[in-house]
Formats: structure tokens, sequence, C-alpha cells
């Protein structure tokens, strides 16, 4: 397929037929921002974690281990605990994933030593021949200790599946109960923690569909009742989430939803916070490969990765129906692109994937949608944070890589506690090479946000053969100050590893700032954040 056939499909509005404004530069693109016009603040969780006992993700991963000679902290590894931090992680999801519904919390508290040996479902279920147990090194008192060293909220998910109410109720006892009040609470004390946790967000099961106990939505919802009617009632008020569709099937599950809510209407209707949508980029049953690809597998995995709006556009109308004032938000837990099995960088690090440029456009693209949907979802966790599916990390032993996907999260970091700004990009779509012969998409994505006098834009520009050079225009109030950073490669393949864990990553950008506006160009294949300071 000969790449230069998709350049950009018909001559571009030129930014000079728009309100007068004469560009300085000839523009591909026109971008107009009101700053004046903000929506909804960006929540820091929409740029959330989620860490699961599977194959190198906890272990080897996270979890060093205590006296490890790898650089830690109480068996925490170090270097972990410092890019989390640097790029502001909001939260972490644990303990699974499908491995929440046959995790007993008990497990995984008192003496180290002393803790039982379990039944890891991961290991068991996909790698035969591989240590199949779960030493339960890492527990309760360890996740919340990485979740203060990185300054982040933890989100528990309880098992639903082979778990009991009961077993749920006293978890947020243990967690959550003031010092010198129930049993529970002392025993926290007893195994070092006498401060109450203060857990907030509650996930009650995971994927009830498949993994966590194969139930219809009404099944679900009966359960749902069951674990949540006598939650205990200490502070701080909790955040309930309900399992709610898989968006990667064909018809994005919209039937979960609504045979959820439906069955939820009678009775005392407990609260439902949350909605969990979990939207993997699902690649697992095609030939498309995580590290070798031509043009058409860059674009159809960006593409997907739009989709997420049309996922988080019918789950949310769907949900209105029942909930007109839309108590309920919707919780993307799993989110990332999902490759199929066969390059994974150990044996033992099941789902892991080398990934690359084209997973950190997918990224960002999947950001923009998260912050122009702000005021919808309450929080997403990318699934996995290390050695997992859509990694921000490949660990093992000693060395240590980030990959692109890391990046991305720093360049949008400035987004968190912003207000989404109203932002138009005039530019003309693209068409491209798809499994299906060929395909339009836009040309850019974007999203933009403001806080106090710093306005963060955030731009994609998927396309393998042409830079953009764009003008950002505010349509009120003038910058005083401009910065950028961007994110691209030669090879649009190009990934970080172990031995190379520098390959890819951010350089400057030239921002020129002219009155209200910025120009700036953007590389074919690159990700783009700027900071701008407005007078
Ligand atoms: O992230 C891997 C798995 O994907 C999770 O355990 C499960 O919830 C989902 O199917």
């Amino acid at each position: 397929m000969n790449r230069r056939n998709f350049l950009r499909a018909s001559a571009y509005v030129s930014a000079g037929v728009i309100a007068g404004v004469t560009p300085a530069l000839a523009a591909d693109a026109d971008i107009e921002i009101t700053a004046q016009e903000t929506g909804a603040e960006i929540s820091p969780n929409l740029y959330g974690q989620f860490i699961e006992h599977l194959g190198g993700v906890i272990y080897d991963g996270i979890w060093a281990g205590r006296g490890s000679k790898i650089p830690n902290i109480d068996g925490i590894r170090k270097q972990f605990v410092d890019d989390m931090k640097r790029i502001g992680a909001p939260n972490f999801r644990w303990p699974g994933g499908c491995f929440a519904d046959g995790y007993h919390w008990r497990d995984g508290i008192g003496d180290p030593a002393k803790r039982p040996r379990t039944y890891n479902y991961w290991q068991a279920s996909m790698a035969k021949g591989l240590d199949d147990t779960e030493t339960n090194q890492f527990g309760i008192h360890e996740f919340m200790h990485l979740c203060r060293l990185c300054g982040a909220e933890p989100y528990l998910a309880t098992n639903m599946a082979s778990g009991s109410p009961q077993e749920f109720h006293d978890w947020v006892s243990y967690c959550n109960a003031p010092a010198g009040t129930v049993s529970l609470a002392s025993e926290r004390a007893k195994n070092g923690d006498t401060e109450p946790f203060g857990v907030r967000f509650w996930g009650v099961g995971n994927e009830s569909w498949g993994c966590g106990g194969d139930m219809t939505p009404q099944e679900y919802a009966t359960l749902y009742r069951r674990f949540v009617t006598q939650f205990p009632a200490y502070a701080p008020k909790p955040f309930l989430v309900a399992v709610g569709p898989r968006g990667h099937s064909k018809d994005l599950d919209l039937g979960w939803t609504n045979g959820f809510f439906d069955a939820m209407q009678n009775g005392h209707r407990p609260r439902v916070d949350g909605l969990s949508v979990h939207y993997y980029t699902d690649f697992r049953n095609s030939p498309e490969k995580v590290s070798t690809f031509d043009a058409r597998g860059w674009y159809d995995v960006i593409r997907e990765g739009l989709r997420t709006e049309t996922v988080i556009e019918q789950h949310w109308a769907a949900m209105g129906k029942y909930d007109t004032e839309h108590h309920t938000k919707l919780v993307v837990d799993e989110w990332g692109v999902w490759y199929r099995p066969g390059e994974e960088i150990a044996p033992a690090y099941l789902l892991s994937q080398p990934l690359t440029l084209r997973d950190a456009l997918h990224t960002a693209v999947t950001f923009d949608v998260f912050n122009r949907h702000a005021d919808k979802i309450a929080m997403a966790n990318v699934a996995q944070t290390i050695n997992c599916i859509h990694s921000l990390f490949l660990a093992q032993g000693d060395r240590f890589a980030r990959t692109p996907v890391y990046y991305v999260f720093e360049m949008y970091r400035n987004h968190m506690r912003s207000q989404l700004a109203l932002m138009n990009i005039r530019c003309d779509e693209l068409k491209v090479p798809s499994r299906n012969g060929t395909a339009t998409m836009p040309g850019l994505s974007g999203s933009a946000s403001v806080n106090g006098k710093t306005l963060t834009v955030t731009i994609t520009n998927p396309s393998l053969d042409s830079p953009v050079a764009a003008q950002i225009r505010l349509t009120s109030g003038s910058i005083v100050e401009g910065r950028g950073n961007v994110l691209t490669h030669a090879e649009m393949n190009a990934g970080n590893t172990l031995d190379r864990p520098n390959e890819v990553k951010l350089s400057p950008l030239p921002v020129t700032v002219r009155g209200n506006r910025t120009e700036i160009s953007i590389p074919q294949h690159a990700v783009v954040s700027l900071e701008l300071k407005m007078a």
C-alpha cells in the first residue's frame, strides 16, 4: 500500500477566512480557543492507574521485595514511585481485574512470612507450567503504603464472585473504622496502621458478565443490592462503582447498561455513583502485532481509540433514560490497546507488550476524548500501569524503561484540575488505509483547558505523511508566552525497550507567540502539548 495515496483529502480551510484574522503563517489548521467559555473541571482521576496481581505487574514490577537489591522503599520499587509522582498519578485501582473476584483480603495481612500461598486466577488460566501461586506479600497495607508514597487515592475492587457481603463489609471496616472502635480497627492498628485508610472508591465486583461470576445484568443487580445495602457508614462517604458493560464488544454492550438500570428501578434503589465501563482497543483476535505493522495497522489502532467517544456517548445516553439528572457517572476503569499474545517481554509477564509510538498516539486521542467528556466521566484507569497491556513502564529485575505511553501522561498532566475550554479545530480529514479498504478520520484531535492564566493545549497529528502548520487563536485575550513539547520519532514503530530505554522521549517544541495567537509546526505522527500564558 502506498502511503502517499492517503494524504489529506482536500484543500484545507484557510485560517484567513475566519473572523477576519490574517494568518502570518500559511496554516494547514486553524484552532480557535475560547478560554472564557469553560466547561467541566477535568478531574485528575481521569488519569488514573490500574494494577492487578497478574504476570509482572505487582511482583517484579511494583514490588521489588523487602531487602531487594533493586532500589526500593519498604519493598516498593523506588523508580516506580518517583515516576508516578512526576506525572501526579491520582489513584490506583487494585487488586484486579479478574483477580479481584478470587481475592480474599485477609490473606494479605499480618506477618508476611506467615501469609498463605493461594491460587491466582491468571497464572493458572493463562500460563500453564508457570508457578501458579499468589504469595500475598503485597496486601492492603503494602498497597496503601504505595498510594501514600505516590500521593494517589486508593480504589479497591471487591470480590463479588467468590466473596460475600460480609467479607466486603469487613474489608470496609478494616480500612475505614476509626482507631479504638471495632475490633477490625484494632487489628489494622496491630498490623501497622493505626489511622484509618480512608478509602473512598469501592468497585463492587469486576466484569461480573465474565470472569467476575458470569452473571446477567439482572443477577448482578440483585447481588449489588446485597453488597451495598449495609455498607458500613464510616467516613469518607463512599463512591460506589457498579459493574458496567464491555464497551469493546461489537454492540458496545448497551444491553448490560439497560438491563442493570432496569433491574435497579424497584425497591430501595441503593446508590450507584459510578458505572464501570471497560473499553479495550481489542486486537486480540486479529493478525495485528504490537511492534511490527504497516500504515493500515497504524491507523486502525488509532481510529479504534477514537471510538471511545461513541462508547461514552452511547452509555451516557442509555443511563440518562433512568437517571435524568445523571447522578451516576461513568468510570472507565480499564482501557488500552490489547494485542494478540506472542510478544511478551518475558514468559511470566503475562499480557506484557512492547508498546510503540502508535500506542502513545492512541493514548493522546483517548485522553482528549476523556477531557472533552469530563462532565460525564468520574474516573478512568489505564490497563495496566506496568508490564501489562497498555503500560507506562517495563521493568525486570533492576532494569526499567518508560514506554512512549508514559510521556503522554506527562504531557497531559497540566489538564488535571483545569477547566475544559471550548476548542474548534478546522483542518481536513485524513483518508487512510484500513482493514476494510479505506476510511476517514479527523486530521487532528485535541483538547484545551484553562487554569487561571494558563492555557493547556494538547494536539495529535496521526498522519504518517504530513506535518501540520497550525495556528492557535484565542477568540478573546492575548498570549504573552508559550512553550511546548513534542513526542515523535522518525519511525512509526519506535518504542523503548529494557535495552534501549530512551529511544522515544519528549523534545521541546518551538512556539511562536503573536498577540492572540500561537503558531506551531506539528510533525507527522506526533503528539504536542502547549502551555500558554495568557495576559
Ligand atoms: O486487564 C486485564 C483483564 O482484562 C482484567 O483482569 C479484566 O478485568 C479484563 O478482562
